[in-house]
């Protein structure tokens, strides 16, 4: 019988729990340890999940011999030290996205990767959802021809987690580097990950986090303070590809919109398709325009089964039965998009890649 992949989760936060639930429900893993700089919180998931060790320093964990894999949960800034430790150390990476907050941190992570033999995951999760999986079928079989356009649009109203994700320092920025990184992904996944050629954006922070509103409720991070928030509250951003395609995006922690959106469409020269809010597939036949609904479980993303999803296919390419589905190689190209946002916001200018 095959041993199992051994797994350490590093950092026991919120999201932690959908990794701590797919390692669960796999029988080829086994969780053996946690970490989190709060001792309490680690060892409260090492009960819930049976692992035997608790640890606060990740080094300590990465030190143990008997741990094959770890799912790095973490702040962002956290990200790059904590994968190249790990890869180092000769364990499997399933780090959360984003991949890390700079473009040299993101080569850093993946000359890491190039010289070993270890598998590195980015959680782009929206690649597992059962929605993208349907389309992505689609789009392989030529239904939409090439992609040329796709635009995304992920607004909150109000909705700056606050904590670590509102201080530029642990997160890297604010919506454009929590919620574009997502849209944009599966965009550009979608799209045959086409290489990108400039960038063009806006950043603003015009309403900061909104912590004068009353009566209206929202999520909150464990550790939120309203008095930090040093992150954009809104962006847009144009980006153009070699192969002459583009993304047009729209994200905000808070904005004066009516109510919250999410919307992820493109556009090719056969057929078209809207991702989010669900899934539509557009097309054309005996000169007549078509409008597909397809008959799936979950038409709109699927928060627990691609969670599941992504993490199994994690367990798999580290126990070499398949490639990963998002290696290092899609993080350094995702950090040069979400940098080269900020950077045109900051310059005025448009940021064109060699
Ligand atoms: N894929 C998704 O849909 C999704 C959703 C939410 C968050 N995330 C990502 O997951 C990561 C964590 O987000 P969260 O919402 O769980 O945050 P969180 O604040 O709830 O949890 C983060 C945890 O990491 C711990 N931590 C931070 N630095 C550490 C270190 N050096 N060593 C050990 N522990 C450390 C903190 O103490 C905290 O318990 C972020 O990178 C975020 O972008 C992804």
């Amino acid at each position: 019988m095959m041993s199992k992949l051994r797994v350490g989760i590093i950092g026991a936060g919120s999201i932690s729990e959908m990794h701590f639930e797919g390692y669960a429900k796999n029988e080829q893993a086994e969780i053996v340890a946690v970490c989190d700089l709060n001792e309490e919180r680690a060892r409260e998931k090492a009960d819930k999940y049976g692992a035997k060790l608790v640890y606060t320093d990740y080094n300590e964990l990465l030190a143990n011999p008997d741990i094959d894999a770890v799912s790095i949960c973490t702040w962002n800034n956290s990200h790059a030290p904590i994968s190249i430790a790990a890869i180092n150390a000769g364990k499997h990476v399933l780090v959360e996205k984003p991949l890390c907050k700079t473009v040299e941190e993101a080569l850093a992570v993946q000359e890491a990767v190039r010289n070993s033999d270890k598998v590195l995951q980015v959680g782009y999760v929206r690649r597992f959802a059962m929605n993208t999986s349907v389309l992505k079928k689609f789009i392989d079989a030529g239904d939409l021809g090439e992609i040329y356009y796709a635009k995304a649009t992920c607004l909150r109203v109000l909705g700056n987690p606050g904590g670590w994700f509102s201080d530029v320092e642990r997160s890297g920025g604010g919506p454009v580097i929590d919620l574009g990184v997502h849209v944009i992904d599966v965009l550009w996944y979608l799209m045959g990950k086409p290489k990108v050629k400039s960038v063009s954006g806006n950043a603003y922070n015009r309403l900061g986090n909104r912590k004068n509103i009353e009566n209206y409720s929202f999520y909150k991070a464990a550790d939120y303070d309203a008095e930090v928030n040093t992150v954009e509250d809104l962006a847009n951003a144009l980006i153009r590809f070699e192969n002459g395609a583009s993304i047009a995006l729209d994200v905000s922690f808070s904005v004066h919109a009516k109510q919250d959106e999410m919307s992820v469409k493109l556009y090719g020269d056969k057929g078209g398709a809207e991702l989010e809010p669900k899934l539509e597939i557009i097309g054309e036949k005996h000169n007549t325009i078509l409008n597909m609904t397809p008959k799936i479980d979950f038409p709109s993303f699927d928060f627990g089964a691609a969670f599941r999803n992504e993490v199994f296919g994690f367990v798999d390419a580290s126990l070499g039965k398949s490639e990963t589905r998002c290696p290092v190689e899609d993080g350094v190209e995702m950090m040069k998009i979400l940098c080269g946002i900020y950077e045109s916001s900051r310059t005025g200018r448009e940021v064109v890649f060699e």
